[in-house]
C-alpha cells in the first residue's frame, strides 16, 4: 500500500495567511499542518509516500520534510500540480508512483484523532474496490455526505444545501488501481474542479465501496479559521492529555 498526500491549491479560505504561503505549511499547534496526515500514514506502516503540491511556496515542502526520513519513511516523493483542478485531479498525478498497487490518499489539511491502521486493514481485506471514512458532524452542508439507508450508502453529495445525513465524507480514501482510470472519465463541475465525490460515486454505482465511521475527533484544518482554530485546540489538548504537556504559557 502507498500513501498520497494532496497539498496544493491556493489556500484561499484562508487568505491573507495563505497569500505567501502554502496553506499545509501553516503552523498547527507546534508543528506545520502537513506534519499530521504524514504521521498517520506511517504510523499505519505506510513507508512510501509521495506529495502532490503547487502554489504558493511548493518548494518549501523539500526544505521543510526533506527525505522523509524524520518520519520513519523509506521515501519521501514529490510531485507538481499545476492550476486549480482539484482533489481528483491531484490524485491522477500519482498513477506513475502508484505502479498498479492499492493507495490510500489523504488531504494535507486533515487531522484525525484516530489510528488509521484497523480501516487500511480491513480496506486490504477487501477484494478491490475503494474505501472511505465518515464522521458525524454538526454541519454536514460544508463536506461530501454520503446518505446512508440500512447501513448502505446510497448516494455521495458535495456540499448539498439540504444533507441527507449528518455523515461528512473525511479528506482519506483508500482505492484500488481502478481509481486512475475513473479520473479520465471525470467532467469538470460547478466550480470547475475534478471532484472526489465523482470517484467515490463511480466505485458505488460499481457496488464497490466501503466505508466505516471515526469515533475520534477529525478537524479539516484548511477549510475555514473557525475550522482552523479548532483543529489547534483539539491538537493542543491531545499534547496535554498524551505527555502531560504543560499547558503554561
Ligand atoms: C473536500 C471534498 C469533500 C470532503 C472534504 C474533507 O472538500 O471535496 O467531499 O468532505 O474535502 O475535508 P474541499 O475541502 O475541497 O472543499
Amino acid at each position: 500500500m502507498k500513501g498520497i498526500v494532496l497539498a496544493g491549491g491556493l489556500g484561499t479560505r484562508l487568505q491573507p495567511l495563505t497569500n505567501i504561503t502554502n496553506k499545509h505549511l501553516l503552523p498547527v499547534y507546534d508543528q506545520p499542518m502537513i506534519y499530521y496526515p504524514i504521521q498517520k500514514l506511517a504510523q499505519a506502516g505506510i513507508q512510501d509516500i509521495i506529495i502532490v503540491t503547487g502554489g504558493n511556496s511548493s518548494g518549501d515542502f523539500l526544505r521543510l520534510l526533506k527525505n522523509g526520513k524524520a518520519f520513519g519513511l523509506r521515501r519521501l516523493n514529490y510531485t507538481y500540480q499545476e492550476g486549480e483542478g482539484g482533489i481528483a485531479e491531484a490524485l491522477g498525478l500519482a498513477e506513475e508512483f502508484a505502479e498498479g498497487k492499492r493507495v490510500v490518499v489523504i488531504l494535507g489539511d486533515n487531522i484525525f484523532e484516530d489510528d488509521l491502521t484497523p480501516y487500511i486493514k480491513s480496506y486490504l481485506q477487501q477484494e478491490q474496490g475503494a474505501k472511505i471514512l465518515l464522521k458525524q458532524v454538526p454541519y454536514p452542508e460544508r463536506f461530501g455526505v454520503a446518505e446512508i439507508t440500512d447501513n448502505k450508502i446510497m448516494s455521495i453529495v458535495e456540499k448539498p444545501k439540504q444533507p441527507k445525513s449528518d455523515y461528512a465524507v473525511t479528506g482519506i480514501y483508500m482505492y484500488d488501481q481502478q481509481v486512475f482510470s475513473i479520473i479520465k472519465t471525470l467532467k469538470p463541475s460547478a466550480r470547475n474542479e475534478l471532484e472526489i465525490t465523482d470517484v467515490n460515486n463511480h466505485y458505488l454505482e460499481k457496488n464497490m465501496l466501503t466505508y466505516d465511521v471515526l469515533p475520534g475527533w477529525w478537524a479539516d484544518a484548511g477549510s475555514s479559521f473557525p475550522a482552523y482554530f479548532r483543529a489547534i485546540s483539539l491538537v493542543r489538548e491531545l499534547r496535554f492529555k498524551n505527555n502531560n504537556a504543560s499547558m503554561k504559557e
